[in-house]
């Protein structure tokens, strides 16, 4: 299952902080962060990634604390990329550094009206059997995104509501798996979209990730090829993850939680193969 050609894009946290309070994991951590560990965690994490993937790394900016975040630069297909536009303005500084990002890098962008909310991979996730995209909204990505998406990637979106603040990028608590497999905590989606996701994957390809697990940020995972990179699982979670063929390698994330970031929000993976 192993792709050695997996390209992932990361940013170093040189000027990581939690220094304002956008989803509810920053509230109170604003003088908790250790930037020494958060820099070890990140390095532990960009190395492990690196044993079976090439990582690419952006040149962060001073001032912009969540740049580290680049699953938030934006959404690729093939050669094509949809930059963010973030909704909270906090973020809104960032969005020209990562669009110069896709341009220097040769991808071709979509010009999404700037009053249209989209946080990038963090709420636009590629299935890795079907030719679809799941792409939430609700908090940080407006549903009028939508369909500019799926219009300019020529790919199905599946749109996906979130109803629980602390899940407010699907990248959160859902996690598309090689072979069809699909983590994922349902609590965290309405009824109609629990149905979609149930209508589209068959019982025996979903891992259903429990609260303590989701609070982990277990579904915030990288996988490449049968490889699973995760902030923390329990046993049971492990145990079903090793059942479906899949190799679990637990990275401390802790300080990157407080931001309310883990495993796959640090990460953007640059080549999205585009549907024959
Ligand atoms: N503090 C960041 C924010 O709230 C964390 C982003 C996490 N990214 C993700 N793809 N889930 O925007």
């Amino acid at each position: 299952m192993e792709n050695p050609r997996d390209r992932i894009l990361m940013c170093p946290p040189d000027y990581f902080r939690v220094d304002y309070v956008i989803n509810p994991w920053m509230a109170g951590q604003e003088s908790s962060l250790d930037i020494e560990l958060a820099t070890s965690q990140w390095r532990g994490l960009r190395d492990a990634i690196a044993g079976c993937a090439e990582v690419v790394e952006m040149r962060p900016e001073p001032g912009l604390p969540d740049m580290v975040f680049t699953a938030n630069a934006g959404a690729v297909y093939g050669n094509k990329a949809i930059a963010s536009h973030f909704m909270p303005h906090e973020r809104r500084p960032e969005e020209p550094y990562f669009e110069h990002w896709f341009r220097d890098n040769g991808f071709t962008l979509l010009d999404l009206d700037d009053n249209i909310g989209f946080e990038g991979a963090g709420d636009c996730l590629r299935d890795r059997r079907g030719p679809w995209l799941w792409t939430g909204y609700g908090f940080r990505t407006e549903i009028e995104a939508h369909a500019k998406i799926q219009d300019f990637f020529d790919l199905e979106v599946i749109s996906i509501r979130l109803v629980d603040s602390r899940f407010y990028h699907i990248d959160t608590c859902f996690c598309p798996l090689s072979d069809g497999f699909l983590m994922y905590h349902p609590p965290a989606f309405d009824y109609d979209s629990r149905i979609a996701i149930e209508s589209r994957v068959p019982p025996h390809k979903r891992i259903v990730v429990d609260t303590r697990d989701a609070g982990d940020f277990a579904c915030n995972s990288v996988n490449i090829g049968d490889h699973v990179f995760l902030n923390r699982a329990s046993e049971p979670l492990k145990a079903r993850l090793m059942l479906a063929g899949f190799r679990v390698h637990e990275i401390d994330l802790s300080e990157f939680l407080k931001a309310g970031g883990s495993a796959k929000c640090l990460t953007l993976k640059l080549n999205e193969p585009v549907v024959a």
